[in-house]
């Protein structure tokens, strides 16, 4: 018997990273090559909520894998907060027939993801976000290209501290998470990491920064995770402590962190969990969330995936510890 053919969305929600498009033309070629009809909803939820959508030919995903950011849009809708909102992305669902959408995002969307789910539409998730946060897989579609930028801007920092013989505060994104801090600072070569998942000691800090300095090492670079603690005041701490001639300067990295053509990493995992969303959903399977786990794709309920929180790997900050000396 032929399997039934589907109409599946797809969206991209919450911060766009890149890989996302990699991710999207992914799902609307492998939905196409079996037969299925793929139309996408612009900017995240807000597309579904008020029915901004297009249909989606082979055509319509052509010379994206290189491109950061998403072309289809990402965004935060507020509406999906609201009964009225959820009612509204459902009736749009209804409305242009379509049995499934894949959800490429964070675990904020596949929140909205599993409310309009009770209404009937199947749904599938693929994790695409820059923080890594994600429980179920150990990689997140974007994460890869952002610690590439992070590393390569820690480079261009450490020619200049080691010029000037100065201490560097870097704040990078993450949100919660320490993932990018923790990643991009060990493969940076960063004397000092903090992260929300791990407290540290301003006296140590401090010492450490200042030994440094009389040991004559001509740079200190420490990675700071926005979630941490507000940079600002961290740097105003360590000059309060600071021995002469220790100067400190501050860089908060930003938006160019999201930004970027995305790795080749980034561009195959997406390429494979994009592909995974809709074998799973042709053997009859939603409600989940494609991850990476140990080199393979792995299936987890969306339901745990937003009950758990993603920790970080304590091996590779004690790594990093040892390796900053
Ligand atoms: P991410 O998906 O990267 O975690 P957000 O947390 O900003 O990003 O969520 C993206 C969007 O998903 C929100 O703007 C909202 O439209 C939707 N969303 C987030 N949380 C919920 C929720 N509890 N219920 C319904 N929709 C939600
Ligand atoms: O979730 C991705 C992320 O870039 C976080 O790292 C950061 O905290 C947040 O989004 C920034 O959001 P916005 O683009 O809305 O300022």
């Amino acid at each position: 018997m032929d399997e039934p053919r589907l109409r599946i969305g797809v969206i991209t929600s919450g911060g766009d990273a890149p890989g996302m498009n990699a991710a999207l033309r992914a799902v609307v070629r492998t939905g196409l090559s079996r037969g299925h009809s793929m139309l996408a909803f612009m900017n995240g939820w807000s597309g579904v909520v008020f029915n901004e959508h297009q249909e989606m030919v082979s055509r319509s995903v052509s010379d994206i894998i290189h491109r950061g950011g998403s072309i289809i849009g990402c965004g935060r809708c507020p509406e999906m907060f609201t009964p009225e909102g959820v009612k509204r992305a459902v009736q749009t669902l209804k409305h242009n027939k379509v049995d499934a959408l894949v959800v490429i995002g964070g675990d904020g969307s596949y929140q909205g993801a599993l409310k309009v789910a009770e209404h009937g539409v199947r749904v599938i998730g693929l994790p695409g976000t820059i923080d890594n946060d994600i429980p179920g897989t150990e990689y997140t579609i974007g994460f890869d290209t952002t610690c590439n930028t992070v590393v390569d801007c820690l480079n261009k920092i450490r020619d200049t501290a080691s010029s000037f013989n100065r201490a560097f505060i870097v704040e990078v994104m993450g949100r919660d998470s320490g993932w990018i801090a923790l990643v991009s600072g060990l493969a940076g070569g960063a004397e000092a990491i903090l992260i929300p998942e791990s407290k540290y000691d301003i006296e140590d800090l401090a010492f450490e920064m200042n030994f440094a300095h009389r040991s004559g090492k001509r740079h200190f670079i420490i990675v700071v995770a926005e979630g941490c603690e507000d940079s600002h005041e961290i740097k105003h701490k360590l000059e309060e402590r600071a021995a002469e001639g220790v100067e400190i300067r501050l860089t908060i990295l930003g938006h160019l962190q999201r930004g970027g053509c995305p790795s080749a990493q980034d561009r195959l995992r997406a390429s494979q969990m994009g592909a995974e969303s809709i074998f799973a959903l042709e053997e009859r399977e939603d409600g989940i969330m494609i991850g990476i786990q140990k080199g393979d794709l792995v299936r987890t309920p969306l339901k745990t995936v937003i009950e758990s929180k993603q920790g970080i790997d304590p091996s590779l900050m004690e790594l990093a510890e040892i390796l900053s000396q």
